[in-house]
Protein backbone atom coordinates (compact mmCIF):
# COMPACT_ATOMS: atom_id res chain seq x y z
CA UNK A 1 0.00 0.00 0.00
CA UNK A 2 1.59 3.71 -1.07
CA UNK A 3 -0.50 6.11 0.97
CA UNK A 4 0.17 9.31 -0.89
CA UNK A 5 -3.28 10.19 -1.68
CA UNK A 6 -3.96 12.86 0.65
CA UNK A 7 -0.56 14.84 -1.71
CA UNK A 8 -3.42 14.62 -4.72
CA UNK A 9 -5.65 17.84 -4.90
CA UNK A 10 -7.73 16.00 -7.60
CA UNK A 11 -8.01 12.92 -5.38
CA UNK A 12 -9.92 14.65 -2.69
CA UNK A 13 -12.73 14.97 -4.76
CA UNK A 14 -14.49 11.42 -4.36
CA UNK A 15 -13.18 10.12 -7.69
CA UNK A 16 -11.91 7.19 -8.94
CA UNK A 17 -9.20 7.35 -11.48
CA UNK A 18 -8.85 4.11 -13.92
CA UNK A 19 -6.83 6.91 -17.05
CA UNK A 20 -3.28 6.96 -15.68
CA UNK A 21 -2.13 6.21 -19.22
CA UNK A 22 -3.77 9.04 -20.70
CA UNK A 23 -1.96 11.20 -18.08
CA UNK A 24 -1.85 11.00 -14.19
CA UNK A 25 -2.84 13.77 -11.69
CA UNK A 26 -0.62 15.78 -10.08
CA UNK A 27 0.41 16.36 -6.45
CA UNK A 28 0.72 19.86 -4.35
CA UNK A 29 4.53 19.48 -4.82
CA UNK A 30 4.06 19.94 -8.76
CA UNK A 31 1.65 22.23 -8.48
CA UNK A 32 3.27 24.31 -5.75
CA UNK A 33 6.57 24.53 -8.13
CA UNK A 34 5.01 25.42 -10.88
CA UNK A 35 3.02 28.46 -9.00
CA UNK A 36 6.05 29.82 -7.00
CA UNK A 37 7.74 29.88 -10.64
CA UNK A 38 5.00 32.19 -11.94
CA UNK A 39 4.17 33.93 -8.86
CA UNK A 40 8.06 34.86 -7.25
CA UNK A 41 10.69 34.27 -10.32
CA UNK A 42 9.11 34.23 -13.95
CA UNK A 43 11.87 34.92 -15.90
CA UNK A 44 12.80 33.55 -19.65
CA UNK A 45 15.74 31.13 -19.16
CA UNK A 46 19.24 31.70 -20.81
CA UNK A 47 19.03 35.17 -21.74
CA UNK A 48 19.00 37.34 -18.64
CA UNK A 49 21.67 39.19 -16.72
CA UNK A 50 19.52 39.93 -13.19
CA UNK A 51 19.09 37.95 -10.56
CA UNK A 52 15.24 36.03 -11.09
CA UNK A 53 16.94 34.87 -14.60
CA UNK A 54 19.59 33.48 -13.38
CA UNK A 55 17.56 31.76 -10.91
CA UNK A 56 15.99 30.39 -13.58
CA UNK A 57 18.84 29.39 -15.31
CA UNK A 58 20.21 27.62 -12.26
CA UNK A 59 16.67 25.63 -11.75
CA UNK A 60 15.85 25.08 -15.77
CA UNK A 61 19.44 22.98 -15.96
CA UNK A 62 19.24 21.27 -12.66
CA UNK A 63 16.01 19.84 -13.63
CA UNK A 64 18.04 18.29 -17.14
CA UNK A 65 20.45 16.97 -14.34
CA UNK A 66 17.22 15.37 -12.42
CA UNK A 67 15.87 13.66 -15.71
CA UNK A 68 19.32 12.57 -16.39
CA UNK A 69 20.14 11.38 -13.56
CA UNK A 70 16.45 9.58 -13.20
CA UNK A 71 17.31 7.48 -16.27
CA UNK A 72 20.98 7.73 -15.91
CA UNK A 73 21.70 9.65 -18.75
CA UNK A 74 24.57 12.37 -19.23
CA UNK A 75 23.39 15.86 -18.81
CA UNK A 76 23.75 16.63 -22.44
CA UNK A 77 22.03 14.05 -24.43
CA UNK A 78 18.59 15.02 -22.29
CA UNK A 79 16.55 17.76 -24.71
CA UNK A 80 13.45 18.84 -23.60
CA UNK A 81 10.81 18.70 -25.71
CA UNK A 82 6.49 19.34 -25.35
CA UNK A 83 6.16 15.48 -24.70
CA UNK A 84 6.41 12.00 -26.16
CA UNK A 85 4.92 12.68 -29.70
CA UNK A 86 7.28 15.98 -29.99
CA UNK A 87 10.30 13.38 -29.27
CA UNK A 88 9.43 11.05 -31.76
CA UNK A 89 8.71 13.03 -34.15
CA UNK A 90 12.00 15.02 -33.56
CA UNK A 91 13.92 11.41 -34.19
CA UNK A 92 12.38 10.41 -36.73
CA UNK A 93 12.27 13.47 -38.53
CA UNK A 94 15.82 14.88 -37.28
CA UNK A 95 17.67 12.11 -37.33
CA UNK A 96 16.48 8.71 -39.41
CA UNK A 97 14.95 10.87 -42.14
CA UNK A 98 18.99 11.74 -42.87
CA UNK A 99 20.45 8.47 -42.81
CA UNK A 100 17.48 5.92 -44.16
CA UNK A 101 17.82 5.04 -47.58
CA UNK A 102 15.03 3.53 -50.17
CA UNK A 103 14.12 0.25 -49.07
CA UNK A 104 16.09 -0.27 -45.37
CA UNK A 105 13.03 -1.48 -43.22
CA UNK A 106 11.80 0.13 -40.34
CA UNK A 107 10.38 -2.68 -37.32
CA UNK A 108 7.22 -1.70 -35.43
CA UNK A 109 4.66 -3.81 -33.76
CA UNK A 110 0.77 -3.54 -34.62
CA UNK A 111 0.47 -2.71 -30.89
CA UNK A 112 2.06 1.02 -30.93
CA UNK A 113 0.59 4.17 -30.20
CA UNK A 114 0.08 6.51 -32.81
CA UNK A 115 2.96 8.63 -31.98
CA UNK A 116 5.24 5.92 -32.95
CA UNK A 117 3.72 4.91 -36.28
CA UNK A 118 2.91 8.12 -37.82
CA UNK A 119 6.10 9.85 -37.85
CA UNK A 120 7.39 6.53 -39.30
CA UNK A 121 4.76 6.74 -41.82
CA UNK A 122 6.10 9.65 -43.11
CA UNK A 123 9.35 8.81 -43.40
CA UNK A 124 7.87 5.61 -45.95
CA UNK A 125 6.17 7.85 -47.90
CA UNK A 126 9.02 10.38 -48.57
CA UNK A 127 11.94 7.66 -49.23
CA UNK A 128 10.33 4.62 -49.85
CA UNK A 129 11.26 3.34 -46.37
CA UNK A 130 9.27 0.37 -45.75
CA UNK A 131 7.85 -0.22 -42.36
CA UNK A 132 7.09 -4.14 -40.93
CA UNK A 133 6.00 -5.77 -38.16
CA UNK A 134 7.12 -7.44 -35.89
CA UNK A 135 4.58 -10.24 -34.96
CA UNK A 136 3.05 -10.38 -31.21
CA UNK A 137 2.34 -13.58 -29.97
CA UNK A 138 -0.76 -14.89 -28.42
CA UNK A 139 -0.21 -13.02 -25.60
CA UNK A 140 0.08 -9.89 -27.74
CA UNK A 141 3.50 -9.65 -26.16
CA UNK A 142 7.33 -9.30 -27.96
CA UNK A 143 9.15 -12.13 -28.05
CA UNK A 144 12.73 -12.40 -28.78
CA UNK A 145 11.84 -14.94 -31.76
CA UNK A 146 9.93 -13.13 -33.52
CA UNK A 147 12.07 -10.40 -33.35
CA UNK A 148 14.94 -12.02 -34.52
CA UNK A 149 12.44 -13.76 -37.10
CA UNK A 150 11.68 -9.84 -38.86
CA UNK A 151 14.88 -9.03 -38.93
CA UNK A 152 16.61 -8.32 -42.51
CA UNK A 153 19.45 -7.38 -43.56
CA UNK A 154 17.55 -3.99 -44.42
CA UNK A 155 16.81 -3.37 -41.06
CA UNK A 156 18.08 -0.24 -39.36
CA UNK A 157 15.33 0.84 -37.27
CA UNK A 158 13.38 -0.85 -33.80
CA UNK A 159 10.85 1.88 -32.84
CA UNK A 160 8.71 0.02 -30.14
CA UNK A 161 7.00 1.05 -27.07
CA UNK A 162 8.64 -0.07 -23.83
CA UNK A 163 5.12 -0.61 -22.09
CA UNK A 164 2.37 -0.24 -24.42
CA UNK A 165 -0.70 1.65 -23.53
CA UNK A 166 -3.38 -0.55 -25.29
CA UNK A 167 -2.23 -3.86 -23.56
CA UNK A 168 0.53 -3.11 -20.92
CA UNK A 169 3.14 -5.34 -22.40
CA UNK A 170 6.62 -4.95 -21.74
CA UNK A 171 9.05 -5.51 -24.19
CA UNK A 172 12.09 -7.06 -23.66
CA UNK A 173 14.07 -4.41 -24.22
CA UNK A 174 17.54 -5.06 -23.17
CA UNK A 175 17.76 -8.40 -25.08
CA UNK A 176 16.59 -6.24 -27.97
CA UNK A 177 19.07 -3.78 -27.85
CA UNK A 178 21.50 -5.98 -27.37
CA UNK A 179 20.77 -8.40 -30.72
CA UNK A 180 19.83 -4.94 -33.09
CA UNK A 181 23.39 -3.62 -31.91
CA UNK A 182 24.96 -6.78 -32.44
CA UNK A 183 23.32 -6.36 -36.00
CA UNK A 184 24.28 -2.24 -36.73
CA UNK A 185 20.24 -1.68 -36.25
CA UNK A 186 19.24 1.29 -34.03
CA UNK A 187 16.55 1.24 -31.20
CA UNK A 188 13.89 3.73 -30.29
CA UNK A 189 12.24 2.90 -27.23
CA UNK A 190 8.46 5.01 -26.86
CA UNK A 191 8.87 5.49 -23.11
CA UNK A 192 5.59 7.13 -22.24
CA UNK A 193 4.07 4.04 -20.46
CA UNK A 194 7.26 2.57 -18.91
CA UNK A 195 9.66 5.74 -17.65
CA UNK A 196 6.36 6.32 -15.06
CA UNK A 197 5.82 2.93 -13.79
CA UNK A 198 9.31 1.14 -14.02
CA UNK A 199 13.03 2.77 -13.31
CA UNK A 200 14.58 2.87 -16.66
CA UNK A 201 18.54 2.95 -16.75
CA UNK A 202 19.45 3.85 -20.41
CA UNK A 203 23.08 2.96 -20.00
CA UNK A 204 22.25 -0.81 -18.99
CA UNK A 205 19.83 -1.10 -21.32
CA UNK A 206 21.96 0.37 -24.04
CA UNK A 207 19.31 2.57 -25.12
CA UNK A 208 20.10 4.48 -28.47
CA UNK A 209 16.80 7.27 -28.50
CA UNK A 210 13.90 7.35 -25.21
CA UNK A 211 11.30 9.17 -25.55
CA UNK A 212 8.33 10.51 -22.52
CA UNK A 213 5.97 12.68 -21.10
CA UNK A 214 6.07 14.49 -18.00
CA UNK A 215 2.15 14.21 -17.95
CA UNK A 216 2.53 10.71 -17.56
CA UNK A 217 4.05 10.50 -14.75
CA UNK A 218 2.92 13.23 -11.91
CA UNK A 219 4.45 16.59 -14.13
CA UNK A 220 2.59 19.23 -15.72
CA UNK A 221 1.42 19.04 -19.75
CA UNK A 222 3.39 20.11 -22.33
CA UNK A 223 7.40 19.15 -21.29
CA UNK A 224 8.66 15.81 -22.36
CA UNK A 225 11.91 14.00 -22.91
CA UNK A 226 14.29 13.19 -25.94
CA UNK A 227 17.03 11.54 -24.62
CA UNK A 228 19.42 9.83 -27.28
CA UNK A 229 23.15 8.78 -26.75
CA UNK A 230 25.40 11.70 -27.39
CA UNK A 231 27.11 10.66 -30.59
CA UNK A 232 23.64 10.32 -31.95
CA UNK A 233 21.71 13.85 -30.96
CA UNK A 234 25.41 15.43 -32.41
CA UNK A 235 23.64 14.18 -35.54
CA UNK A 236 20.24 15.37 -34.93
CA UNK A 237 19.16 17.92 -37.57
CA UNK A 238 17.72 20.31 -35.31
CA UNK A 239 13.68 20.62 -36.87
CA UNK A 240 12.98 24.05 -35.27
CA UNK A 241 15.05 27.23 -35.87
CA UNK A 242 15.45 30.20 -34.11
CA UNK A 243 16.37 32.12 -30.66
CA UNK A 244 18.46 30.20 -27.80
CA UNK A 245 19.81 27.42 -30.00
CA UNK A 246 21.99 29.52 -32.27
CA UNK A 247 25.37 30.78 -31.00
CA UNK A 248 25.41 33.20 -34.46
CA UNK A 249 24.37 33.97 -37.75
CA UNK A 250 25.30 36.49 -40.40
CA UNK A 251 23.94 37.58 -43.65
CA UNK A 252 25.38 34.73 -46.19
CA UNK A 253 23.07 32.16 -44.24
CA UNK A 254 25.87 30.82 -42.22
CA UNK A 255 24.42 29.85 -38.35
CA UNK A 256 26.91 28.82 -35.93
CA UNK A 257 24.56 26.12 -33.44
CA UNK A 258 25.22 25.69 -29.87
CA UNK A 259 26.41 22.69 -28.16
CA UNK A 260 24.33 19.94 -27.19
CA UNK A 261 21.45 20.04 -25.86
CA UNK A 262 20.78 23.71 -26.31
CA UNK A 263 20.92 23.47 -29.88
CA UNK A 264 17.82 21.41 -30.02
CA UNK A 265 15.51 23.91 -27.85
CA UNK A 266 14.38 26.46 -30.12
CA UNK A 267 12.77 29.06 -28.85
CA UNK A 268 11.89 29.72 -24.94
CA UNK A 269 11.39 26.57 -23.45
CA UNK A 270 8.53 25.02 -21.19
CA UNK A 271 10.31 26.65 -17.57
CA UNK A 272 7.53 26.13 -15.59
CA UNK A 273 7.02 22.18 -17.08
CA UNK A 274 10.62 21.83 -16.88
CA UNK A 275 10.55 23.20 -13.00
CA UNK A 276 7.08 20.97 -12.28
CA UNK A 277 9.05 17.77 -14.30
CA UNK A 278 11.53 18.21 -12.02
CA UNK A 279 9.52 17.59 -8.61
CA UNK A 280 7.52 14.68 -9.68
CA UNK A 281 10.96 13.23 -10.23
CA UNK A 282 11.83 13.76 -6.79
CA UNK A 283 8.20 12.95 -5.36
CA UNK A 284 8.35 9.53 -7.36
CA UNK A 285 11.95 8.83 -6.31
CA UNK A 286 10.88 9.16 -2.87
CA UNK A 287 8.10 6.54 -2.99
CA UNK A 288 10.74 4.35 -5.48
CA UNK A 289 10.11 3.10 -8.70
CA UNK A 290 10.04 -0.71 -7.65
CA UNK A 291 7.45 0.19 -5.18
CA UNK A 292 5.59 1.80 -7.46
CA UNK A 293 5.41 -0.79 -10.29
CA UNK A 294 5.23 -3.84 -7.46
CA UNK A 295 2.21 -1.78 -5.92
CA UNK A 296 0.79 -1.32 -9.54
CA UNK A 297 1.23 -5.21 -10.64
CA UNK A 298 -0.93 -6.33 -7.11
CA UNK A 299 -3.39 -3.99 -8.31
CA UNK A 300 -3.59 -5.07 -11.69
CA UNK A 301 -3.31 -9.21 -10.64
CA UNK A 302 -6.40 -8.43 -8.14
CA UNK A 303 -8.29 -6.41 -10.78
CA UNK A 304 -8.06 -9.37 -13.28
CA UNK A 305 -8.78 -12.27 -10.37
CA UNK A 306 -11.93 -10.31 -10.07
CA UNK A 307 -12.71 -9.66 -13.48
CA UNK A 308 -12.28 -13.26 -14.53
CA UNK A 309 -14.69 -14.35 -12.67
CA UNK A 310 -17.61 -12.71 -14.52
CA UNK A 311 -18.72 -14.93 -17.58
CA UNK A 312 -19.80 -11.71 -19.81
CA UNK A 313 -16.36 -9.85 -19.55
CA UNK A 314 -13.58 -10.50 -21.92
CA UNK A 315 -9.99 -9.84 -20.72
CA UNK A 316 -8.42 -8.71 -23.30
CA UNK A 317 -4.21 -8.81 -21.89
CA UNK A 318 -4.51 -11.79 -19.43
CA UNK A 319 -1.14 -11.26 -19.65
CA UNK A 320 -0.36 -7.70 -18.83
CA UNK A 321 2.72 -6.96 -17.49
CA UNK A 322 1.66 -4.03 -16.20
CA UNK A 323 -0.86 -2.01 -14.27
CA UNK A 324 -2.68 -1.60 -17.23
CA UNK A 325 -6.31 -4.46 -18.22
CA UNK A 326 -8.52 -3.58 -21.34
CA UNK A 327 -11.45 -5.61 -21.80
CA UNK A 328 -15.17 -5.82 -22.93
CA UNK A 329 -18.41 -6.72 -21.88
CA UNK A 330 -20.26 -9.01 -24.39
CA UNK A 331 -22.72 -6.94 -26.23
CA UNK A 332 -22.28 -3.68 -24.23
CA UNK A 333 -20.76 -0.85 -26.20
CA UNK A 334 -17.34 0.37 -24.70
CA UNK A 335 -18.23 4.20 -24.72
CA UNK A 336 -21.69 3.00 -23.30
CA UNK A 337 -19.73 1.07 -19.86
CA UNK A 338 -17.26 4.33 -19.80
CA UNK A 339 -20.23 6.28 -19.96
CA UNK A 340 -22.18 4.39 -17.28
CA UNK A 341 -19.23 4.30 -15.51
CA UNK A 342 -18.53 7.73 -15.49
CA UNK A 343 -21.99 8.35 -13.46
CA UNK A 344 -20.37 6.66 -10.67
CA UNK A 345 -17.67 9.19 -10.72
CA UNK A 346 -15.33 6.51 -12.44
CA UNK A 347 -12.87 7.32 -15.10
CA UNK A 348 -11.67 4.79 -17.48
CA UNK A 349 -10.49 5.03 -20.92
CA UNK A 350 -13.06 3.64 -24.12
CA UNK A 351 -12.14 3.44 -27.83
CA UNK A 352 -8.98 2.33 -29.82
CA UNK A 353 -6.61 4.44 -27.86
CA UNK A 354 -4.18 5.43 -30.37
CA UNK A 355 -3.03 1.82 -31.11
CA UNK A 356 -5.67 1.37 -34.18
CA UNK A 357 -3.45 -1.14 -36.09
CA UNK A 358 -3.89 -3.39 -33.51
CA UNK A 359 -7.54 -4.35 -34.27
CA UNK A 360 -6.26 -6.20 -37.06
CA UNK A 361 -4.68 -8.58 -35.15
CA UNK A 362 -6.75 -8.94 -32.10
CA UNK A 363 -9.90 -8.38 -34.18
CA UNK A 364 -10.76 -5.98 -31.18
CA UNK A 365 -11.70 -2.23 -32.34
CA UNK A 366 -12.48 -0.93 -29.42
CA UNK A 367 -12.25 -1.56 -25.07
CA UNK A 368 -12.44 -0.67 -22.21
CA UNK A 369 -8.80 0.28 -20.65
CA UNK A 370 -7.86 0.46 -17.16
CA UNK A 371 -4.70 2.19 -16.27
CA UNK A 372 -3.70 2.19 -12.65
CA UNK A 373 -1.16 4.28 -10.93
CA UNK A 374 0.60 4.12 -7.31
CA UNK A 375 -2.21 5.99 -5.99
CA UNK A 376 -5.27 3.36 -6.39
CA UNK A 377 -6.23 1.22 -4.00
CA UNK A 378 -8.39 -2.25 -3.48
CA UNK A 379 -11.23 -0.13 -2.27
CA UNK A 380 -11.48 1.50 -5.94
CA UNK A 381 -11.28 -2.05 -7.59
CA UNK A 382 -14.08 -3.53 -5.33
CA UNK A 383 -16.54 -0.59 -6.22
CA UNK A 384 -15.37 -0.85 -9.65
CA UNK A 385 -15.90 -4.42 -10.11
CA UNK A 386 -19.13 -4.03 -8.28
CA UNK A 387 -20.54 -1.86 -10.39
CA UNK A 388 -19.28 -4.07 -13.76
CA UNK A 389 -20.69 -7.14 -12.19
CA UNK A 390 -24.59 -5.89 -12.51
CA UNK A 391 -24.88 -6.25 -16.32
CA UNK A 392 -28.17 -5.88 -16.02
CA UNK A 393 -27.73 -2.37 -14.03
CA UNK A 394 -25.14 -1.33 -16.87
CA UNK A 395 -27.84 -1.93 -19.48
CA UNK A 396 -30.58 0.11 -17.62
CA UNK A 397 -28.23 2.98 -17.08
CA UNK A 398 -25.72 3.40 -19.53
CA UNK A 399 -27.90 6.18 -21.70
C1 LIG B 1 2.69 4.41 -25.69
C2 LIG B 1 2.44 5.87 -25.93
N1 LIG B 1 3.22 6.52 -26.79
C3 LIG B 1 3.06 7.83 -27.05
C4 LIG B 1 2.07 8.56 -26.43
C5 LIG B 1 1.93 10.01 -26.73
O1 LIG B 1 2.20 10.78 -25.60
P1 LIG B 1 1.96 12.36 -25.59
O2 LIG B 1 0.52 12.55 -26.00
O3 LIG B 1 2.22 12.76 -24.19
O4 LIG B 1 2.90 12.95 -26.56
C6 LIG B 1 1.21 7.92 -25.55
C7 LIG B 1 0.10 8.64 -24.93
O5 LIG B 1 -0.88 8.09 -24.51
C8 LIG B 1 1.40 6.54 -25.28
O6 LIG B 1 0.62 5.88 -24.43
Amino acid sequence: MIDKRMDFPMLKNDIIYFDNGATTFKPDVVIDAIDDYYKNYSANAHRGDYSISYKVDVLYESARKKVANFINANFDEVIFTSGTTDSLNMIAEGFFKNILEENDEVLLTKSEHASNVLPWFKLARELNVKIKYIDLDDNLHVTMDNVKKAITNKTKVISIAGITNVVGDERPIDDICKFAHANDIFVVIDGAQLVPHKKVDVKKSDIDFLAFSGHKMCGPTGIGVLYGKREFLENLEPVRLGGGMNESFDNEYEVYLKDLPLRLEAGTPNIAGALGLAKAIDYLTNIGMDNISEHEKKLKSYMIDKLIKLPFVDIINLESDSGIISFNIDGIFSQDVAFYLSKYNICVRAGNHCAKILKSKTGVKNSIRVSLYFYNTYEEIDKFISLISDKEKILKEMI
